[in-house]
């Protein structure tokens, strides 16, 4: 059974992320599930993750794929039941797999009750559980935005004449958190699923439950992308927050050992950093999204993540990530013809031995890419509010693909999203019975971290190299461990300390100079 309790097991777990709808279908619909998920088990026990982060499974009529939800103590019945996550939960945990459910409560479906209640009176008990301004002429209040629609975050509600806030799409009202019975229910919905025995949450878009209090307009943004139209001054990331993430962590502590992971939206290590609280007493973790948005290189890696160091607050735990369901894949962004496997090698030795928690996206761990996905077939709002532009998220959430049957042994039915092409030739399968495979080096590398302290939880020291390459040593007790990542596809000569190869064992080197070959990686070890 579970046991590392003791300084927080989600300090040394890797965590793998799955999309419900795409991991695997068991009833033959075309959409994943969670019986789906408990039927591959067996195969995240085989490499080797700790933990799960299951996108949203509950009842939703799935505007936004699950981020909208009609009923937070239920299951959708495209995922399945109450008791399929029951089962799913005990079959995980007798594996000593946790999971991390997605709580999604910046705001809710539309069609929730609570909104239902809401929205037909002034006075109905629950109307001030959501934002709302008069209707005063056809101006909205202020220039907030609704990001999957384009367009201004203010929809007229007639019944009430007023405007209701929803900066994603029309369909996800957002709470008003300042109402303390909100606060409530919501507290009593977290309860329910860590009473079920839910190992934390990963909170969505955590860092913009509270808007300002004034409902100031944001100032623009020179940067184009249609998130960044402005900055998001007002309408997220506002200091009221804080007060909720404390209640929220003494809550998840009050059961011991849960975790909280905050979704802070917006790039900026600082605000992930702030979230943690100066003295540690908000979210366990938050996360650092800046690996999504930087460029290949070993300089340009490493200078995200010494800022992200340095930004967190004292005994703060940091984490990586590379790719999730709302980016377009790392392999598929790092791409670079023949060497597109050497390249995710590399980037997956460097999230797997950098200090802080890994967080893995399913498919990863054998280059799963993205291809184009028709226009007929798109089905994320904000792909199809901005089509032709690439922004829609359809091609980063794929169904998993499994081995070179019809759909990728995902369903037996059409997938709800086309299944990438290369399916064939890159799945599961395929790679497992291969020793030189990018699925055979993940699963290599977190054996490595779960049998080695210092890649879980030793500190971290950046060491010289030449251009191009990465080097750090992790050292716990007498224990270090060097990594040397070779960014490029040039041979280059770095001078270790020398020792035993971890990444192949039986071979020791001598201290001195070393050629790493392209791509290289090279991990070694020595008593010090
Ligand atoms: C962030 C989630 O990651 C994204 O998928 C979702 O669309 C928005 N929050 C709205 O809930």
């Amino acid at each position: 059974m579970i046991d590392r309790h003791r300084h927080g097991w989600w300090r040394e777990a890797v965590f793998y992320q799955i999309y419900p709808r795409s991991f695997m279908d068991s009833n033959g619909d075309g959409v994943g599930d969670l019986r789906g998920i408990e039927s591959r088990l067996d195969y995240l026990a085989w490499l080797g993750v700790d933990a799960l982060w299951i996108s949203p499974f509950f009842k939703s009529p799935m505007r936004d794929f699950g981020y909208d939800i009609s009923d937070y103590e239920d299951v959708d019945p495209i995922f399945g039941s109450l008791d399929d996550f029951r089962s799913l939960l005990d079959a995980a945990h007798r594996l000593d797999i946790r999971i991390v459910v997605d709580l999604v409560v910046n705001h809710s479906s539309d069609e929730h009750p609570w909104f239902k209640a809401a929205r037909s009176s002034r006075d109905d008990p629950k109307h001030d559980w959501y934002i709302w301004k008069p209707v005063e002429g056809r101006r909205p209040p202020n220039n907030w935005i609704s990001l999957f629609e384009q367009r201004s975050a203010w929809y007229p509600n007639e019944a009430t004449g007023e405007w209701y806030l929803a900066t994603f799409t029309r369909n996800q009202p957002e709470f008003n958190w300042r109402n303390p019975e909100l606060r409530e229910a919501i507290y009593r919905v977290a309860r329910f699923w860590l009473d079920l025995g839910a190992d934390g949450f990963r909170m969505d878009v955590a860092t913009a439950y509270f808007k300002d209090a004034e409902f100031r307009s944001n100032p623009p943004s020179p940067v184009l992308v249609p998130d960044l139209l402005q900055r998001h001054l007002y309408d997220r990331n506002r200091p009221e927050v804080h007060g909720v993430f404390r209640e929220f962590r003494a809550l998840a502590d009050s059961y011991g050992d849960r975790m909280l992971i905050g979704e802070t939206h917006g790039q900026d290590p600082a605000l992930a950093a702030s979230c943690h609280g100066e003295r540690n007493d908000e979210l366990h973790m938050a996360f650092n999204f800046d690996f999504l948005f930087r460029p290949w290189g070993a300089e340009s890696f490493r200078r995200s993540a010494e800022r992200w160091y340095e930004v967190l607050p004292d005994g703060a735990w940091p984490n990586f990530t590379l790719s999730n369901h709302d980016q377009k894949r790392h392999y598929y962004r790092y791409r670079s013809g023949a060497d597109s496997d050497a390249r995710a090698r590399v980037a997956a030795a460097m999230l797997l031995c950098l200090r802080g928690t890994p967080f893995l996206y399913y498919g990863e761990e054998f280059g799963m890419s993205c291809e184009r996905v028709p226009r007929k077939a798109l089905r994320d709002p904000l792909g199809l509010s901005t089509w032709p532009l690439p922004l829609g998220r359809d091609a980063e959430r794929t169904p998993m693909q499994w081995d070179a049957s019809p759909n990728a042994g995902f369903s037996d039915a059409e997938p709800w999203l086309p299944v990438n092409r290369d399916y064939k030739d890159k799945n599961v399968e395929a790679q497992r019975a291969d020793p030189g495979s990018l699925l055979t080096w993940y699963r290599r590398l977190i054996r490595l971290r779960s049998l080695e302290p210092a890649l879980r939880i030793g500190e971290l020291r950046w060491l010289d190299a030449p251009a191009g390459v990465m080097a750090f040593r992790r050292s716990f007790g007498n224990r270090e461990i060097d990594v040397w990542l070779n960014f490029v596809a040039r041979a280059k000569t770095v001078t270790t300390l020398g020792g035993s190869v971890l990444d192949d064992p039986g071979e020791t080197i001598a201290a001195g100079d070393r050629e790493l070959g392209p791509y290289e990686v090279l991990i070694t070890a020595r008593e010090a």
